[in-house]
């Protein structure tokens, strides 16, 4: 989601950069909002870009069709389930730290899209995060717990279908929190988050919740989730698919052999066993040593790599190569243990914290794995998915900030107020008029153009791409390109807060503690 935070470290330079340094990408949940190359994300981090499955995706929405929604991790799992009408789940939070603003609309838009295609859908209050990484006190969390609660209800969120709730409030998941805490370490938190031993423990208690909401959804039944967020909460996706890894009762690998592979030296092993032919004496039973041998002589053996490989072949020795399916022994009790051994159909070989199955596919088996740890009381998490959305350009430029007034539209702003704001914002037009039809605008470098790409458009792709189209044709003049588009927000103001009015009564029927009794 948006950050609503303004970095002290970082200062702003004219042209709405970071004095960081524009190659320099940092993902901070806690830092600066702003991302100077959403390129970077994809090679630095392995966020995947999102044009690669729009079509996929079932009668996407509006913010994926425009790029909005730029990078996931794991989406198609979530598309696939929403294909074939199978369960899925959508969750994300909100630190109630200021005014929602339509940044965070965009997030609100994403859970009741997720809603309304059908997903079990979450949104909960992070108070807990914002009383100790923020030190919002409970009044102010409550007072601003309330309105993000009514923007997200006002926008279209049913409350009766999908659930709302306060990390606070949830004693489940204080325990699924105090569990996966079980699976971290502080070096760990230490290198993603920069933790150090001047962090304190309530901050760190913040984060284990926060893999406990992400993992939240799958309480009652392993399914695909996905949690729609700003890319600055990459560091926790990450984390959260880690610890939903390490709970499961079972690994599934790939092997050739009774020993380990690490995933690039099964890549050597695989294409030994491809060329089987070439060396063996008996292709139908490859040795391990005879692959040794024709790795050492077709491959670079000072790579550490395949020497370790060729170590680990010889080994073996006479042992022949076969390919397999593993189910390694992660958590598992000892009834579960035994009763996967018995699942497993087919050739199979047992051993102490393994068994090796030949016939099961790498499907079948994860399918497999994750049924008996559901039988036996396991939780069997699918690794939770992302989606990641771009931020928005502040009105003044540079980035939008909860706390430059102007840089925003809070949802709480007197329409009046947003028309000005729009009124006074940065445009990417041309000094003069006449340069402007000349040369046309730059919509790309546009706060105006995103908010009505971003909002003000709504499902109209026409709409946006008449808009777009005439600012670089150099029709369409900022003066009333602004007007347009301070009305249209001036009316989307009014209209949202009216729907907040009524909000206010399916608010009180739900069963959430409004006045947190932590004072
Ligand atoms: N950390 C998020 C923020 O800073 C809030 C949050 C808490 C959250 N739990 C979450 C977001 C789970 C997504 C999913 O805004
Ligand atoms: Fe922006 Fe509109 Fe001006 Fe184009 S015409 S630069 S979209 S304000």
């Amino acid at each position: 989601m948006t950050r609503d935070i303004d970095s002290e470290r970082e200062e702003k330079l004219p042209d709405g950069g970071t004095a960081a340094g524009d190659d320099q990408v940092a993902l901070d949940p806690w830092g600066s909002a702003t991302v100077a190359d959403y390129r970077k994300l994809f090679e630095e981090f392995g966020i995947e870009e999102f044009d690669e499955l729009l079509e996929e995706v079932p009668d996407p929405h509006y913010l994926m069709r425009r790029g909005v929604i730029f990078g996931h991790r794991d989406y198609r799992r979530v598309a696939e389930a929403m294909r074939n009408d199978e369960p899925f789940a959508a969750l994300s939070g909100f630190m109630p730290t200021g005014d929602p603003h339509i940044g965070h609309k965009l997030v609100f838009d994403e859970l009741i899209w997720h809603q309304q295609q059908g997903g079990d859908t979450y949104g909960l209050i992070a108070d807990l995060e914002a009383h100790s990484a923020r030190g919002l006190s409970w009044d102010e969390i409550d007072e601003h717990a309330r309105d993000y609660l009514l923007s997200l209800v006002a926008l279209g969120f049913d409350p009766e279908e999908g659930t709302l709730y306060r990390q606070s409030e949830n004693r489940e998941l204080q325990d699924l929190a105090f569990e996966l805490g079980s699976k971290a370490n502080f070096s760990e938190l230490e290198n993603i988050y920069g933790f150090s031993g001047e962090t304190d423990v309530a901050h760190m208690q913040s984060v284990v919740t926060q893999m406990a909401d992400i993992c939240y959804p799958q309480l009652d039944e392993p399914k695909p989730t996905v949690i729609p967020v700003g890319p600055d909460q990459d560091p926790h996706v990450r984390l959260a698919r880690d610890l939903a890894a390490r709970m499961r009762y079972f690994g599934v690998t790939e092997a050739y052999a009774s020993f380990e592979l690490t995933d690039a030296e099964r890549i050597h092993v695989a294409a030994a066993y491809q060329n089987r032919e070439s060396y063996a004496e008996e292709p139908e039973r490859p040795r391990c040593e005879e692959a040794a041998e024709w790795l050492a002589d077709v491959r670079d053996a000072t790579d550490p790599v395949v020497a370790g490989t060729i170590d680990k072949l010889d080994n073996a020795g006479m042992e022949p190569l076969r390919p397999r399916v593993r189910f390694l022994d992660r958590n598992a009790t000892d009834e579960a243990f035994e009763a996967l051994v018995e699942a497993v159909d087919g050739e199979k070989r047992v051993f102490e914290e393994h068994v090796d199955s030949f016939d099961l596919s790498r499907e079948e088996a994860e399918e497999l794995s994750r049924e008996v740890e559901v039988d036996h009381g396991g939780y069997g998490f699918v690794p939770p998915s992302s989606i990641y959305h771009r931020f928005m350009t502040g009105l003044t430029g540079g980035k939008m900030s909860s706390s430059v007034p102007a840089s925003h539209i809070s949802l709480l702003d007197d329409p009046e107020e947003g028309y000005d704001k729009v009124k006074a914002a940065t445009t990417g037009g041309r000094e003069t008029a006449e340069k402007q039809r000349e040369l046309g605008g730059q919509a790309d470098e546009c706060p105006v153009y995103e908010l009505y790409a971003y909002l003000l458009a709504g499902d109209d792709d026409e709409f946006a791409k008449e808009v777009y189209d005439e600012c670089v044709g150099g029709e369409r003049l900022c003066g009333g390109c602004k007007e347009q588009a301070a009305e249209l927000m001036e009316q989307f103001l009014e209209e949202h807060q009216e729907k907040r009015e009524e909000a206010e009564e399916l608010l009180e029927d739900l069963d959430m503690e409004l006045d947190s009794p932590r004072k």
